[in-house]
């Protein structure tokens, strides 16, 4: 077994720098490469389902891009990013409804790098970042690897809470504090499944713009919408960039393997973001970038966002229709108009990161709900609710692992009402009842 980093045999447990010890692998991760086992029906993951791709048409285009670019593509790049793909991702940004100039745009591995970048240039360990409840876990984990307090902000299925968010800011001015920025997904959120309304984002952005707040909009799902027009970006609204920066991606759209994401913001925050950049990896990888480009250029990519939208709009459908078909009373869970999430709140008194072995034996694997919250002091909401992705299992499969998950929690609320003690999931779990799942 490898030595955990930090512990005493490790040889260099004394020597990390104090931002090391606040990585750590979630418990959860041990769970999930049992959760990968093809016999699991994984609702954990939230990859994008590539089967839906014209691969061999994406294979001929590789072909091309080395055959006739390929001395640049295999070249260092600008560390800003290509100045075509900057313009042509203006062009995405124009379907929420932003106008930006591709100067402002910096093009990074993933916007998970973006997220990294504007964290790093923010924000000081002991900096208050806002970030809705529940959040993004890799945002949660940027923010804590540079040491920041990450305070929640009430959601509901019209999104971030302004009146939630007044508060807070009102509670850090008491403290003599002030927070550097709030985090928000606005659009088909992970892992809530919820999208902000447009009452909520204008209120949103004036109580940020009144309180000179940096927002940090993370849009990787806006396009991704089942109904109608994507919904308008916050930064649409915030034409100079003054309060919002905007976080994009092609991993959702195109491929999560290609790791191009970006970031769009005014110049001076710009010229900082390519030199966090610069010192991170020197230059976006030219290859990729060449690829999504030249992809955007020369195939049908408002199409392929379409068929992306059925393929997820088909599986939201038969997820949606076997909670309703199959989950105990006391059980709801979010309507989501788009991206890849539904977020499950169970019946009162049920622990969703303690039943988890329980699942993972009956073959089915969800993201516990707590994983999406920064402190251990969680609302008791949060304690029984979990995510469940729909992107990638095709629609029998999330049938039958709904149909898995809810026979867990009868089982887990009859153990509870038969012993009445918390501990029922976690004996269950330790005495391993149920199948092995690589036995069942
Ligand atoms: C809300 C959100 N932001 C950012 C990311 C990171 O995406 P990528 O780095 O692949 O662009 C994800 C990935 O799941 C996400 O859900």
């Amino acid at each position: 077994m490898p030595t955990p980093p930090g512990s005493r045999l490790d040889p260099h447990h004394d020597r990390y720098a104090e931002r090391a010890r606040t990585m750590t692998a979630s418990e959860i991760r041990a769970l999930f490469a049992v959760a990968s086992r093809p016999e699991v029906v994984s609702l954990a993951g939230g990859m994008p389902y590539l089967r839906a791709l014209p691969l061999d048409d994406i294979a001929r285009l590789v072909e091309r891009v080395v055959a006739e670019q390929g001395t640049e593509a295999l070249q260092y790049g600008s560390g800003q990013g290509d100045p075509l793909l900057r313009e042509q991702i203006c062009t995405v940004m124009s379907h929420v409804g932003i106008a930006a100039h591709p100067d402002e745009v910096v093009v990074t591995s993933g916007s998970q790098q973006a997220l990294d970048l504007v964290t790093r240039i923010f924000v000081d360990p002991g900096d208050v970042v806002l970030a809705e409840a529940p959040s993004y876990v890799g945002a949660l984990g940027t923010f804590r690897s540079y040491q920041a307090e990450v305070r929640h902000v009430a959601m509901d299925e019209d999104g971030l809470v302004p009146a939630a968010l007044v508060e807070a800011l009102g509670t850090l001015s008491a403290e003599g504090r002030r927070a550097k920025m709030l985090y928000t997904v606005p659009s088909f959120h992970n892992p809530a499944g919820v999208t902000a309304t447009p009452q909520r984002r204008a209120e949103m952005l004036q109580v940020c713009r009144e309180a000179g707040l940096l927002v940090l909009e993370d849009d990787p799902y806006g396009l991704l919408g089942f109904d109608g027009q994507p919904p308008r970006a916050i930064r649409a609204d915030d034409p100079d960039g003054a309060t919002v920066i905007y976080l994009g991606s092609f991993s959702k759209t195109f491929a999560p393997g290609l790791r191009v994401g970006w970031a769009l913001a005014p110049h001076a925050v710009r010229d900082k973001l390519v030199l966090a950049s610069e010192a991170t990896q020197l230059c976006p990888s030219s290859f990729t970038q060449l690829i999504v480009s030249a992809y955007l250029r020369t195939q049908p990519w408002e199409e392929q966002v379409k068929v992306y939208r059925e393929v997820y709009r088909e599986r939201r459908d038969a997820l949606l229709e076997a909670l309703d078909n199959l989950m105990p009373a006391g059980s709801t869970w979010t309507h989501p108009h788009g991206g890849f999430y539904v977020w499950l709140t169970l019946p009162a008194g049920i622990d969703a990161a303690r039943m988890l072995p329980l699942a993972i034996s009956e073959r089915v694997a969800y993201v516990p709900g707590s994983a999406f919250y920064a402190g251990p002091d969680l609302p008791d909401e949060a304690r029984r609710s979990l995510r469940l992705s729909y992107c990638y299992p095709e629609p029998d499969r999330i049938r039958e692992g709904v149909r898995r998950l809810a026979a867990v929690v009868e089982r887990e609320l009859e153990l509870r009402a038969t012993f009445g003690s918390s501990q029922a999931t976690q004996d269950t779990a330790q005495d391993g009842a149920g199948p092995a799942p690589d036995t069942a």
